[in-house]
């Protein structure tokens, strides 16, 4: 990654942009960062993470050479922690569709799925009080797939986002377009135009899916998702419910359809 070439694609201005070759978390590192003050702007781009973190305080697998890792500090006049992920997650798919031409999709609150799985994933956080709440938004994305392949735990969910090693600046540009295309968004992000490309991007939408939250197991249809970004279930019992949390559980045979569509597009 060449920090010069990334710096001058960025077109958003006031950026403050950091890269560096590996760090614990770049969402820990900017959570420090606004706790003593740090403007909306930073932006932290790691190499390699060694407390990449996921939803659900999960671990995310943060590995040197095949991924990269995003974080910005933001200072919303509202909180809308939701608001942020699935702006992101519209943000991410422009830019993707911006530089390689292709149609990622989502899977509710923060996946973004390509090439028959997970490439990207999302998670915003906030904190502070008054004048010093803040949000750090954190993308860690799969650009490819690593030597030996992808972690027994994850194998069957992620995917990279280039199925050939990136061309030139490929990869700089991508970085570039999703940063352009989050702040474009940030700027008018309560006027929650771009939930109606989310909802449009949205791959389980129809389908029959098994739905965590918490302790609790659910089957239900998803009816889609509304403009605060909840999960709209129709469940078994025909009571239709909204989730501003949880988490859908992918189905393998679903994967496996949309592995065999990836293979369709790419032969046929
Ligand atoms: C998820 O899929 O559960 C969300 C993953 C978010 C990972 C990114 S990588 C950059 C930022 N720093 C972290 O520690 N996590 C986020």
């Amino acid at each position: 990654m060449d920090e010069r070439e990334l710096i001058a694609r960025i077109k958003t201005e006031g950026l403050h942009i950091k890269l560096e070759r590996e760090v614990t978390s770049t969402n820990d590192i900017l959570k420090e960062a606004a706790a003593r003050g740090a403007k909306q702007g930073e932006v932290l781009i790691a190499l390699s993470q060694t407390k990449g973190r996921g939803r659900l305080g999960k671990s995310f697998f943060s590995p040197l050479g095949t991924g990269v890792y995003i974080s910005l500090l933001l200072r919303p006049d509202l909180l809308a922690a939701p608001l942020l992920t699935t702006a992101a997650a519209v943000a991410v798919c422009r830019g993707i569709g911006d530089v390689l031409g292709l149609s990622a999709g989502i899977k509710w609150v923060n996946d973004i799925y390509l090439n028959g799985g997970k490439v990207c994933g999302i998670l915003a956080e906030s904190g502070g009080f008054g004048d010093g709440r803040y949000a750090v938004l954190g993308l860690g994305i799969n650009l490819l797939t690593p030597p030996g392949g992808f972690p027994e735990d994850i194998k069957e969910i992620a995917a990279p986002l280039f199925t050939a090693p990136p061309r030139g600046l490929e990869t700089e540009e991508l970085l570039a377009k999703i940063i352009d295309r989050f702040f474009e968004i940030y700027e008018k992000l309560p006027d929650r135009d771009f939930m109606r490309e989310y909802r449009e991007r949205s791959i389980l939408t129809g389908r029959g899916v098994n739905f965590a939250l918490g302790d609790e197991r659910l089957f239900g249809t998803v009816l889609g998702i509304t403009d605060d970004g909840k999960l709209r279930l129709r469940l078994g019992n025909g009571e239709e419910r909204e989730f501003s949390s949880g988490e859908i559980e992918i189905d393998k045979d679903f994967l496996r359809e949309l592995r065999w569509n990836r293979n369709q597009t790419m032969t046929g």
